[in-house]
């Protein structure tokens, strides 16, 4: 990969962030610009995902988490919210079999209620076959909110106290996290927006806490490997010191 002044950049394989985040930006600005409608940008970057997908695997990341459809992407168009509602189906039914032989493990953050069942049915059915995959995690955030989510976890302690099995001297951080959807997962390191946006959109903002920030100006259609992996080299030319000196 080459850096801005076409100097070569090489990745540290021995410091590969573990968990990546990306806001995926800039479909409709990438279909506005060459005249197209917005779910053009959509279907585009569906093919990001895919390139994205490998190129995590290749280094070795073990979690991927993409920020398919926020709770409030459904203020969109109508036919705009049932063209990305179509995406992860249509998506797991070219990709699935891959998936499955690069032993990633599917799986979705999220509210899973509002969805409809095309789109859980499609998640479910690649989660079940790949629940026992030991590879790369890949995880949609699907009608996923950071707010909506820190709700859930607190009525879920609240609950736990409230019929006496939990102190509220046991109100921990890892208390919290066993309410998230991320259970289980370590934090992301590394969190990515594309699209020269530079905002967290209500996206993990737990998770985030420690997390290096990357603005990428490109739009999401056009992120690729090369992009990508230009974010994994300044992230590991970053001093990480999680509030220490
Ligand atoms: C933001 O761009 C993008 C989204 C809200 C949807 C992201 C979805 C994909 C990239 C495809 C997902 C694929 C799978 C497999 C689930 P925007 O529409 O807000 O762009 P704009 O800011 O330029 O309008």
């Amino acid at each position: 990969m080459q850096g801005k002044d076409g100097e070569q950049l090489t990745l540290d394989l021995d410091n590969i962030p573990k968990h990546i985040a990306i806001i995926m930006d800039g479909n409709g600005r990438w279909a506005k610009k060459r005249g197209l409608p917005r779910v053009a940008g959509h279907r585009a970057g569906m093919k990001t995902v895919k390139e994205i997908t490998r190129a995590a695997d290749d280094i070795g990341v073990k979690a991927l988490t993409l920020y398919a459809f926020s709770t409030e992407n459904w203020k969109r168009p109508k036919d705009e919210v049932e063209y990305l509602m179509r995406l992860p189906q249509e998506y797991l039914l070219t990709e699935l079999k891959e998936l499955i032989e690069q032993n990633v493990q599917v799986r979705m953050l999220g509210n899973k209620d509002q969805l409809p069942d095309y789109t859980i049915k499609a998640v479910l059915e690649a989660q079940e076959k790949t629940k026992n995959n030991t590879g790369l995690i890949l995880n949609f955030a699907l009608n996923y909110g950071s707010r909506d989510e820190m709700l859930h976890a607190i009525r879920c302690i609240a609950d736990e106290v409230k019929k006496g099995n939990l102190d509220v001297e046991g109100i921990t951080e890892k208390a919290m996290e066993r309410h998230l959807f991320t259970v289980g997962l370590p934090d992301p390191d590394l969190l990515i927006r594309t699209s020269g946006e530079v905002r967290l959109s209500n996206f993990m903002l737990w998770q985030l806490a420690y997390s290096e920030l990357y603005f990428s100006e490109v739009y999401w259609p056009d992120f690729n490997r090369d992009e990508f992996y230009k974010a994994i080299y300044e992230y590991q030319h970053r001093n990480r010191r999680y509030g220490g000196v």
